[in-house]
């Protein structure tokens, strides 16, 4: 395994081009199930996760050959609908093949994701999504069993306990674009990567309307085909980008980002003294002179991402004053808390919150990575740190950064990995 040494206090300058979008291109792999021809998808990151799950369409029946930043999708013979515990345990992502195999083959068999450190993850509104689309589903020994004689298109309601769901609204969609009739989804996720699934969809063929609003309809086809689609930009790395510059006080240039995917997060940058603004195609951070504490609220989008609340609270630690964090997206995920505080940040639980009282200059320290966003946190906090922080276990931060250390050290940052 290899780790990331971070020589601290970094000033970052220059420009960073962002990746396409991780939770983009997992569902769209995943809907070439949906069709036997051929489909060519462009701006896929080269991550641990995209990799998994081109794995696992391999091991359904798929052909799958990564040319540059190209990923063509082939099939010479039957599918398989079986998509086994191995490859499904290793990313909760690969669950989103239930809704195309099972549309596809009226048959599937996917083992049940299993938790993480940021939440127990459970799939019920997934299971209630295809049983309102007329699937049979039974659980045994840890897989998924659905099966059906032609889904059916239905109206359902799919928001659950913490709102939207991303995947379940993903895995209906992509199951009533085959189904038989009209489907109406009610409380979908609104996601940007919903949107482009949707734009993928409906490339192949799919009808689909109000996709990347609480309410989407999809009629039902009887086939779909192949298509070429290019994946939109990762908007979590690039808000992790700006939490980088931010923190360090540097002014950097992001390329290729979406801007209105973010405005939660400028929202709130904005707030605490950082301002965001196009140059161009870029976007440009310009680093606040003394950070003001600034509390924030995770929810469902187009509220502020849980999957940049560990980067922010990393960030807030730098700030004079408090600033309170609630994840109502994943209450518990603050696992990230424990090694900032090693690294000299004061922060603490108080029930669903997280308190920090910052303002304190933070100290590099050896920490370990133990989730994706998690040890992004410990990368932000590592730039600002005074001295060598080394992070273990950084295939964490590969499974959804592409080539951070490179694009880090292109940045000026004293980066470099090393074998544990
Ligand atoms: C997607 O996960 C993302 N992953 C996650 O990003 C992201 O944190 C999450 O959406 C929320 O934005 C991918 O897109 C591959 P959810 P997903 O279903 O779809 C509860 C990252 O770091 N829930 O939207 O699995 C759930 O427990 C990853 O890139 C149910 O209760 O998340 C959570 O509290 C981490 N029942 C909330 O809904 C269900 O059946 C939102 O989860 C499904 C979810």
């Amino acid at each position: 395994m290899d780790k990331l040494i971070i020589e601290g206090k970094s000033t970052l300058k220059g420009q960073v081009k962002i990746s396409g979008s991780k939770n983009s291109a997992l569902p769209i792999l995943a809907a070439t199930l949906l069709t036997e021809e051929t489909c060519i998808l462009a701006n896929v990151p080269r991550l641990r996760d995209t990799d998994t799950m081109c794995k696992l369409l391999i091991s359904l029946g798929k052909d799958v050959e990564r040319v540059k930043d190209k990923v063509v999708i082939r099939q010479n013979k039957k599918l398989n609908y079986i998509a086994d515990y191995d490859l499904v345990s290793t990313m909760r992502g690969s669950f989103c093949v239930l809704g195309p195999l099972l549309a596809k083959l009226n048959k599937v068999k996917v083992s049940m994701p299993g938790g993480c450190v940021i939440g127990i993850r459970p799939v019920d509104l997934h299971l209630k999504g295809i049983k309102a689309l007329g699937a049979k589903v039974a659980i045994e020994n840890g897989y998924v069993i659905a099966k059906c004689k032609r889904l059916k298109g239905t109206s359902l309601y799919l928001g659950g306990v913490f709102g939207s769901s991303v995947l379940a609204t993903a895995n209906i969609m992509m199951a009533a674009t085959l189904a038989e009739g009209e489907t109406i989804i009610e409380s979908a996720a609104c996601e940007p990567e919903i949107k482009d699934l949707a734009g993928f969809l409906k490339s192949m063929g799919a009808k689909i309307k109000g996709a990347g609003s609480p309410q989407i309809i999809i009629k039902g086809v009887s086939s779909l085909k192949g298509s070429k689609y290019k994946i939109i930009p990762d908007r979590i790395e690039a808000g992790t980008f700006m939490l980088m510059a931010a923190a360090t006080k540097s002014s950097i240039a992001i390329n290729g980002a979406c801007l209105e995917h973010l405005m939660a997060l400028v929202d709130k940058l904005n707030e605490a003294g950082v301002s965001i603004v196009k140059e161009g195609r870029s976007l440009r951070v310009k680093p606040a002179r003394h950070i003001k504490a600034v509390s924030i609220t995770t929810h469902p989008y187009p509220g502020f991402p849980t999957d940049l609340q560990a980067q922010f609270l990393s960030f807030m630690s730098l700030a004079k004053g408090i600033s309170i964090i609630t994840d109502k997206v994943y209450p518990d995920r603050f696992i990230h808390i424990a090694e900032l505080n090693r690294m000299g940040a004061n922060i603490r639980r108080e029930g669903i919150n997280a308190i920090s009282e910052g303002g304190r200059v933070l100290f590099g320290a050896p920490v370990m990575a133990s989730d994706l966003r998690a040890s992004a946190a410990l990368v932000i906090a590592g730039l600002a740190a005074e001295g060598k922080t080394e992070i273990h276990r950084i295939y964490h931060l590969e499974r959804g950064y592409e080539d951070l250390d490179r694009k880090l050290a292109l940045l000026g940052a004293k980066v470099c990995r090393a074998k544990e």
